[in-house]
């Protein structure tokens, strides 16, 4: 019996997910069907359920049910306690378990893929949503030397930094406290690019040899990473590396296997670029 997964989502029907587990079972040997299936807004906790009765293994979930999956379920790693959202199910324990594996692939994207060791960094993480709170504690763990949350409503961004002042001291604020500093690492996780809106970032906040990562990704060069270019930062990436490596991080949760992100990535670059 082929085993069952799905990614939710509304809209859900451009989702890469499908393209990405075909490629990551047809590497693992593993026999299993991926399918992209549309939750209505208000019923995400039906549609998931009709699944599992279904015999589905387990499931993504992404916008606008990240919470709302958190909510489903009977367990919860640790990382996705700390994120408030879930974007991976797992249906084969008793009740749901609920895992987050955005930030490890986040993580996993810069330092494996880009080959940029998070270790002794300063980072800034720009936006304050649900995001923003989905990858800081995985970027917490790398040893950073400093976490810096900037947003344009600076209030949120010192919440934010509250929930994880038990694990690092997070420095946070709007954009402009950010002015007269430099950051290695500075990470777009607003959604500012989704309506086409500049950041107002300060100048000068990009070190020498600094990365800018935008977690959303698109044909072409982002906003944030035009812009990021523009103030001289050295290297630039966009989230489609994390996609693939949030996708075979949950794999590994589902499936006890890690594929290899790095050709599928390639893959997709392809794709997008035709
Ligand atoms: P998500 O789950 O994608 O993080 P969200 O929770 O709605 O979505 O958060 C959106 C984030 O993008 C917030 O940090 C938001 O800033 P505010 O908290 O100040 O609203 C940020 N954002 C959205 N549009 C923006 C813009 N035009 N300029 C700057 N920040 C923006």
């Amino acid at each position: 019996m082929t085993d069952r997964y799905c990614v939710f989502g509304n809209p859900v029907a451009h989702s890469r997910s499908p393209a990405i587990h075909a490629r990551f079972a047809a590497q693992c040997h593993q026999d299993l069907s991926y399918e992209a299936l549309l939750a209505p807004l208000d019923g995400f906790s039906a549609t998931a359920r009709e699944f599992v009765a279904a015999g589905g293994k387990g499931a993504n979930v992404t916008l606008p049910f990240k919470e709302e999956a958190f909510g489903l379920c009977t367990r919860r790693s640790a990382r996705a306690e700390r994120a408030g959202a879930v974007n991976t199910l797992d249906f084969t324990g008793s009740g749901i378990f609920g895992d987050n594996t955005d930030g490890a692939g986040l993580v996993r994207d810069i330092e494996v893929n880009l080959g940029f060791p998070l270790a002794g960094k300063r980072l800034l993480l720009l936006g304050a949503g649900g995001a923003a709170r989905g990858v800081i504690a995985p970027i917490l763990e790398r040893q950073l030397a400093g976490l810096f949350i900037a947003n344009r409503n600076g209030d949120k961004a010192d919440a934010l930094a509250g929930q994880f002042s038990d694990l690092a001291t997070v420095d946070a604020g709007n954009f402009a406290k950010t002015a007269g500093r430099t950051f290695d690492v500075v990470i777009n996780a607003t959604s500012a690019s989704l309506s086409g809106a500049a950041l107002p970032l300060p100048a000068g906040i990009f070190a020498p040899g600094s990365l800018a990562y935008d977690m959303m990704y698109g044909k072409g060069e982002t906003p944030f990473l035009a812009l990021a270019r523009e103030q001289g930062a050295a290297h630039l990436a966009d989230g489609l590396g994390m996609l693939v490596e949030q996708a075979a991080e949950a794999f590994l949760v589902w499936r006890g296997v890690r594929p290899d992100g790095a050709p599928v990535l390639a893959a997709l670059r392809e794709q997008l670029a035709a």
